[in-house]
């Protein structure tokens, strides 16, 4: 089955030119003009064409606060292929006494039979000692090379400084990748109990306790740890200006030190955890959304590649059910935000939309800047002869509106709601196969394919 996507302007990391794409079942064949024979022709006249989207950090199915996210591999990876990302990076979790590989197989387990699109899995690491330092090295052998470790959420998933180094220091040698996230648990756990003592319990509250300047302690330690362990470190979902400095810092002085920042950070603040009455709930994760003004810093680090990735950590909850577990009690709200269907437009309509970066800048932090660093490169994350033939026509002129009535992530409310913007991924391909069309979905439910990932690789 041959497949020529004709007239539209293929962009890439680095290139962005007039070229029609020939598809040869699963792959890209070739890139340029004058091919003519095909079994279908796609026109992508006034269209970007762009690599499907990576979004390495989601948590579909995750159990938190004593529920569930509510996307679980099929809605959320359905979801996904809509907002053109085709690729994404989930974590599995390791529970406490329980071997990384039953983790693992754990999450495979779920992921498996549902997901529309291919997925490759991160761990995350809940304790750290001599066997477990082991079976890092099978998991890379298995194909999954980062583990997430936690400074924050003491007596879950808080690991101590030790434990860090010790794990830094075993990618060091194996080529894997520490993800951190980076927040000082201890102080912030002090912060909680003051503020339910002294009756201040509303969303807000929850992102009060969360300082900004935490984050910065934590990113500046962490960076501390990876720069004595001589390994590379990646901060997660990072929120604030305090992050940013401390990462700057860090790569300034030849730190292999790489972050990710979310549309969350860039889009929303602290003034939408005050809304009226429990709404402020709809925004809650960890880390908190800043005070307005961080979010020029973190597209500046976005246009200055301090930061090189924009991911999801897509963590929904239902508002009406889920959300309101924390009533009175910020502490007990569900922690985490929908976006993984959002991400693609989201990023295009302030960054590219707004002249803060080039449709290829853009491309790198949505694709390729996340499939090398995370060892998918060069089958996801670029469009060249031979790589997956994921592959997003993107109409960067159609306005929309975002909202909960139209998107497709299993969760009853928006972050966005009512946000004009600018640009839709009118069609979707995996693997040469179309999975959305002009407002429908051909995927089927577990069609998508784990992804065994090699080591890291510099962004
Ligand atoms: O609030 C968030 N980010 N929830 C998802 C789980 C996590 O901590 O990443
Ligand atoms: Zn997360």
């Amino acid at each position: 089955m041959r497949i020529l996507i004709r007239g539209g302007t293929v962009v890439t990391a680095t290139d962005m030119a007039s070229a029609d794409v020939l598809i040869e079942g699963e792959r890209i064949q070739a890139i340029g003009t004058g091919f003519d024979d095909a079994d279908t022709v796609i026109d992508a006249t006034d269209r970007y064409v762009m690599p499907g989207g990576v979004d390495v950090h989601t948590h579909m199915e995750l159990p938190l606060a004593g529920t569930f996210a509510s996307d679980d591999f099929a809605t959320g990876t359905a979801a996904a292929a809509w907002g053109g990302t085709t690729t994404i990076i989930d974590f599995a979790v390791q529970e406490r006494g329980e071997s990384l590989s039953a983790g693992l197989d754990r999450w495979l387990a779920k992921a498996a039979p549902k997901s529309h699109i291919d997925y490759g899995m991160h761990l995350i690491v809940r304790e750290i000692n001599e066997a477990i330092l082991r079976e890092m090295d099978a998991m890379i052998e298995r194909g999954v090379p980062s583990f997430k470790l936690f400074m924050a959420y003491p007596g879950v998933n808080m690991v101590d400084d030790a434990s860090i180094f010790r794990g830094l220091s075993r990618t060091a040698d194996n080529g894997g990748l520490i993800m951190i996230h980076a927040e000082n648990g201890g102080v912030i756990d002090v912060l909680v109990q003051r503020y339910l003592a002294a009756g201040k319990t509303a969303p807000v509250d929850h992102a009060l306790t969360m300082p900004a300047s935490m984050e910065g302690e934590a990113t500046h330690r962490a960076i501390a740890l990876a720069e004595l362990a001589r390994a590379p470190v990646y901060i997660a979902h990072l929120s604030s200006r305090d992050g940013l400095d401390a990462v700057r810092e860090g790569r300034d002085r030849g730190v292999p030190v790489y972050a990710e920042t979310c549309p969350q950070y860039l889009y929303l603040s602290l003034s939408d955890l005050d809304r009226p009455g429990f709404d402020g709930a709809k925004f809650v994760c960890s880390p908190p959304l800043r005070p307005a003004d961080h979010q020029a810093d973190l597209w500046r680090g976005l246009m200055t590649d301090d930061l090189q990735v924009v991911s999801t950590d897509h963590c929904p909850f239902d508002f009406k059910d889920q959300k309101a577990l924390g009533k009175g009690d910020f502490s007990a709200i569900p922690n985490g935000l929908p976006g993984v269907e959002d991400r693609f437009t989201l990023l295009w309509d302030g960054g590219v939309g707004q002249g803060r970066i080039s449709p290829m800048r853009f491309v790198e932090l949505i694709a390729t800047a996340p499939a090398r660093m995370f060892g998918l490169a060069p089958r996801k994350g670029t469009l060249t002869p031979g790589s997956d033939a994921d592959i997003v026509i993107f109409n960067p002129n159609t306005e929309r509106t975002v909202s909960a009535s139209s998107h497709h992530m299993r969760v009853d409310y928006s972050c966005y709601e009512g946000r004009r913007v600018r640009g839709v991924p009118e069609v979707v391909m995996q693997r040469g196969v179309v999975l959305v069309r002009d407002g429908h979905f051909y995927g089927k439910q577990g069609a998508g394919q784990f992804l065994r990932r090699s080591t890291f690789s510099p962004a």
